[in-house]
Order: structure tokens, then sequence, then C-alpha cells
């Protein structure tokens, strides 16, 4: 039996939350290995809402375990009001049911700090960051000043990490015109929240490989999206970690041949929160209609989605990057009434035909999409949950993405509900 890495393969909120949920029945464990609560994960199920940001989808099902690797950058304090939220929905979060690796970088006040201070400055040129403090808390584990989860066990410890830590901070917010840190009441906050946190911390590394060694199935849940990638998205519009399936790995502590299948997930069309460029990007009414039918505000900020064809010059890219084995293809339904379809095949650019986005933001910026026109369809995809439910017309237009894309449909979600899923290949399955 294979392990399943999901990843998104646009921009995010692609589905991956509802595709991991229903997966997460044959998983035994189910991780997290990059990202932080800027992720966003809804799930309906049979009627009832959950939003995830920081936890792993799997946690609302009984008898699984859910893993926060340390690819993973942890907000303490959020982490605890998601799981109180959580509970109040009568899911029992517990060590039994969770646990978090203990080499994982903390995300402190400090550093949502810094990301608002620096969106503010930028003004125009702003990321639109989800304003959560992931991108200098990234900067922070790499520039080898953060704190991680084990050393809130050791005040000595903490206090070193401390003292590195805010001689660079205080530096930045000065030149920020923001006050220096209260270290004080900073060291109070982590010594409280100390135990709570640490009952969960584990050498997930080691208990991952045992886990693997004893034939238990491991799912991973990716966040955000392959073009939000620090190497390979739209940079600098993109997040602080990498995305990718190969983060599955060293984000828990894993070597890359756990991997078996990767799953890539592709929203019917394209959607995109925050600034950067965006080939097929609509605003008019179709885009409109697809912003309005799919409910495209974000889960975490709110914001209006920008909305736009599907882009299968993406696609394809990002389905190579991360060596996609097959992809499951959300909200068909959202489609549902479209007279005609369009999808993006090629680009042009200054005269010239590109069959891939170029890395130079000038050449971004001059993207002229070509596209393919395709019939719609009339009747309801709506839940649906199989391919003889589905109408001609649709049944083209995947058949076409998985053409374009070179990649093929393992998985097709009709509607937020768990079940309305249809199953054309167990990735499971080895
Ligand atoms: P994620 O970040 O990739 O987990 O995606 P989000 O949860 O942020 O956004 C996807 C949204 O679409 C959520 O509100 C889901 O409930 C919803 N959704 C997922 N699959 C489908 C689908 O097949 N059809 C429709 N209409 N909505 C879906
Ligand atoms: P899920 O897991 C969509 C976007 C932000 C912004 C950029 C950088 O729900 O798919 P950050 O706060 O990470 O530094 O913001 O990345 N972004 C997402 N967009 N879905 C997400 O997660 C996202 N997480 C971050 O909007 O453009
Ligand atoms: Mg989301």
């Amino acid at each position: 039996m294979a392990n399943v890495v999901v990843v998104g393969a646009q921009w995010g909120d692609e589905g991956k939350g509802k595709i991991v949920d229903w997966l997460s029945e044959r998983a035994d464990v189910i991780a997290r290995f990059q990202g932080g609560h800027n992720a966003g994960h809804t799930l309906v199920i049979g009627g009832q809402v959950f939003k995830l940001s920081l936890l792993p989808s799997g946690i609302v099902r009984k008898g699984k375990m859910a893993v926060i690797g340390n690819g993973v950058v942890l907000d303490p304090w959020s982490l605890f009001s998601e799981i109180d939220k959580l509970a109040a929905q009568g899911v029992e979060i517990s060590p039994e049911n969770l646990m978090i690796a203990e080499n994982t970088p903390l995300i402190l006040p400090l550093h949502q700090d810094l990301d608002q201070l620096r969106e503010e400055a930028a003004g125009k040129a702003k990321i639109g960051t989800t304003g959560r403090g992931i991108g200098p808390a990234y900067e922070d584990k790499v520039g080898r000043r953060t704190i991680r989860v084990a050393d809130l066990a050791d005040e000595e410890t903490l206090d070193a990490r401390l003292d590195r830590l805010l001689a660079h901070h205080d530096a930045l917010r000065q030149g920020l015109g923001a006050t220096a840190v209260n270290r004080a009441e900073l060291r109070a906050k982590l010594l409280e929240i100390a135990p709570k946190l640490l009952q969960y911390a584990q050498p997930v590394w080691k208990v991952m490989n045992d886990y693997r060694k004893s034939g238990k199935r491991i799912l991973f849940e990716g966040a955000q999206g392959s073009l939000l990638d620090i190497d390979f998205g739209t940079y600098p519009y993109v997040t602080s970690s990498t995305t990718m399936s190969g983060m599955a790995a060293t984000g828990t502590g894993l070597g890359p041949s756990a991997i078996g299948f990767v799953l890539g997930i592709v929203k019917a069309y394209t959607t995109r929160v925050g600034e950067g460029p965006f080939p097929t990007e609509l605003e008019d009414a179709d885009g409109q209609r697809l912003g309005e039918r799919g409910r495209e505000f974000g889960t975490v900020t709110g914001r209006k989605r920008r909305c736009g064809w599907f882009d299968a010059v993406l696609v394809r890219q990002t389905c190579a990057i991360s060596g996609v084995n097959g992809i499951a293809l959300t909200k068909l339904d959202v489609l549902d009434g479209f007279k005609t379809l369009k999808i993006c095949t090629g680009y042009e650019i200054d005269g010239t035909r590109y069959d891939y986005l170029p890395t130079a933001a000038a050449l971004q910026a001059k993207v002229t999409p070509i596209y393919e026109e395709m019939e719609g369809w009339e009747e309801s995809t709506e839940g649906a949950r199989s391919w003889a439910d589905l109408p001609a017309a649709a049944i083209k237009y995947v058949r076409r993405i998985e053409e374009l894309i070179q990649c093929p449909v393992a998985l097709l979600s009709t509607s937020p509900e768990r079940d309305d899923t249809i199953l054309v290949t167990d990735p499971f399955a080895d």
C-alpha cells in the first residue's frame, strides 16, 4: 500500500481539506508537513462545517493519528484556540490523537507584527499575505535564531534563544518605527503555554519511521498550492515554504522513498487570493459568476478570491514539478450552466509562444493566454457520485483537462460534502 501526499496544484484553496478528509477514512496517520495557520481547509460532513487551519484534516475522524511535522511553523496560541473550537464541535483532541514534532519552529506575536508592519510599509507593492507571521517565522528558522517546541522545556535554553531572537527583531522594529519587544511579557507567555504544548511534543521523525516499518498508511496533507511555492511559485507573490510534494519527506523526517502516490488537487477553474500575476483572471461577468457559484471567499481572511478560467499550462507545470501521479478535480459543479468554457492551452509573450510560465517577472506581466473553447452543460453535476451521472459535455471537459495536463483524474469532487466524491483510481493502492 502506498503512502499518499496531497498537494495543491494551483494557488491554494483547491479543496485539499475535503479530499484529505475523504481519503483519511483509509489512512492511519495524517501529517501536515509545511505552512502554518495561513491555511484554511473547510470540511463539510453531513451538513456540519469544520474549518481547520493548523490541524491536519484527519483529526475529525476517530482513531486516527494527526501529526504536525517539523516543516510547519506553529503558533501555539492559535493552535489551542483551534483545538477549543473543534472541541465545541465535538472533536476530542489529546496527545492520543495529535503529536507535534519537537523541532517545529514557533510563530510568535513578534512575527505577526513584522508581517503586518512590512505589508503596511510596502504599500502598493505588498504581497497580500494572510498577516499571520508565516514569512518572518520561516526567516528566523533559516536564520538560526528561532525558538522551537523543545526549547520551551528548559528556561536557560529559552533565555539564550530569546536573546538571539530579540537582538534581531528589535533592530528591525526600530527601522520600521515600532517599539522594542517586551521581553518579560513574551517570556512569561511562553512559559505559561509551555506545559500545554510540550505534552504533544514527540520525536516525530522516529515515530513516523516506526509507523512506516509497521505498515501504517500515511496521508501527508499539503497546505497552500504549488504556485505559492517559495522556489517554483510566482515569486515574490508566494508563501515562504516549499509546497511541493518532496517537502512531505523532509517536513516530517522520512526519506523520499516513503512517498508513494502524489495526488495533486486541482480546481476545475482557477482562483488566487492576494497579489501577483494571474494570466487567466476574469474581471467580467464570467469571473463574477465563478466567484458567486464557487463561494470564493477566503477561509482565513475572508478576502474575495480572484477567479479565472482553467489554466492547463500552469497545472501541467506544477504536476511535473511535484511528480503528480493523479489529480483530484474539484468544484466541477461550479461550472454548471456556463454556455461555453475556456481552457488556457498556451501563452503568447511578445509574439513568442510558450508552453510554460517563464520565471522572469517582466515576461509574466506580458502573458496573453491562448484559449480553447469548449461547450458547457445545462444539467446539474452537483452531488454526482458516479461518472454515469455526469453530462457528456462535462466528461469531455474533464478528459480534455487530463490530456492537456498529461495526468489522469483519480478523484472527482462535485460538492463540498464529504461523500459527493467519485473515485476513479485509489491513490492508496500500490
Ligand atoms: P483548501 O484550502 O484547498 O482545503 O480549500 P478551501 O477549503 O480553502 O476552499 C475550498 C472550498 O470549496 C471549501 O469551501 C470547500 O467546502 C468547497 N469545496 C470543496 N470541493 C468542492 C466541490 O467539489 N464543489 C463545491 N461546490 N465546493 C467544493
Ligand atoms: P490553503 O492551505 C490560498 C497566500 C496569501 C498570499 C501569499 C503569502 O487554504 O490553500 P502568507 O501569509 O503565506 O505569507 O501569504 O500566499 N496564501 C494562500 N492562498 N490558500 C492558502 O492556503 C494560502 N496560504 C497563503 O493570500 O497571497
Ligand atoms: Mg484554503
